[in-house]
């Protein structure tokens, strides 16, 4: 018996990254996946590569495009994995975006896209599964993606982290209003994980002028982390599996740092 068998889990922004890790880790322990996603082909093929790997723990494994922001679309990604798995328990809001600027150089542009994303698709992520798990009758499990960038502002990512402390205060909101549910919302904060966002955010950071070559960006952002190193998906995992497992119930309106001591909060 893995900690989440029979549990059936969405996860958002699981074509890559952070997201599709934490959908393999669950299904490994035995849960039914829906892996969610804006990139509708991409996050296909994800779900057709796990098929082997849900079937070996025991449990099932379905995908769904999703943009976070849009009620009407999130509504059919629960409606679809309700249909497949017979219900829902966990719903992880992990779908995210970055697009560094320099402070005074921020446009609305930037502010409304990352806000819209990273805010308002946690809220949405959030009140939908309430309700599903309202009209269920059951316990449920949401869980936030925070960042490092929830607990501290850091220059040249100002939306970002404006973004990232309101899902703090999203999780905190909803844990106080939903408890009466028997709903539980927490969240963690990863600090430097190496995945595709952070190639592209090095990128950007190139462009604005904030560094002359690649990879100075992260190697700076991660001077202080005090396991020497910066992550991979992998060191998120044990912690998100533990988030969606029964062994968490006692927990809500948590968020646990997993970013090697990065920040010390
Ligand atoms: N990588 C890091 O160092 C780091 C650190 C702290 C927090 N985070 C957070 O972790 C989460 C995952 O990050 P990652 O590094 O895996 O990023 P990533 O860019 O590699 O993956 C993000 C995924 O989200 C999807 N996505 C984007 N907009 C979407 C939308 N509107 N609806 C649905 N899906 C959408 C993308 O298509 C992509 O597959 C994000 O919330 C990010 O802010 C990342």
């Amino acid at each position: 018996m893995g900690r989440v068998s029979d549990r059936s889990c969405i996860v958002t922004g699981a074509a890559r990254g952070i997201g599709r890790a934490i959908g393999e880790a669950l299904l490994d322990e035995g849960a039914d996946v829906c892996f969610a996603d804006i990139n509708g082909p991409l996050v296909e093929q994800v779900a057709a590569a796990n098929a082997e790997r849900a079937a070996k723990a025991g449990g099932k494994v379905i995908w769904a495009a999703v943009d976070v922001a849009n009620r009407d679309q999130v509504r059919a990604m629960i409606d679809k994995t309700v249909a497949a798995f017979g219900k829902l328990d966990v719903k992880f809001n992990n779908a995210g975006v970055n697009k560094p600027m320099n402070f005074l150089d921020v446009t609305e542009e930037n502010w409304n896209f990352i806000m819209r994303i990273n805010g308002l698709g946690c809220l949405i992520g959030m009140q939908e599964a309430a309700k599903q798990f309202i009209r269920q009758k059951t316990p449920g499990k949401i869980v936030n993606t925070a960042s490092v960038a929830s607990r501290q502002g850091f220059d040249n990512v100002a939306p970002y982290c404006a973004s990232k402390w309101g899902v703090v205060s999203l999780t905190q909101s909803g844990a106080r209003d939903l408890a009466k549910h028997d709903i539980t919302v927490t969240g963690f904060a990863p600090g430097v994980v190496a995945t595709e966002m952070w190639e592209e955010v090095d990128r950007d950071l190139m462009e604005i002028g904030a560094a002359q070559r690649p990879g100075q960006a992260m190697e700076e952002f991660s001077a202080e982390i005090l396991k020497g190193r910066v992550a991979t998906p992998a060191d998120i995992t044990g912690t998100t599996t533990f988030l969606a497992s029964k062994d968490s119930d006692y927990m809500t309106g948590q968020i646990v740092m997993i970013d090697g001591g990065m920040t010390l909060v």
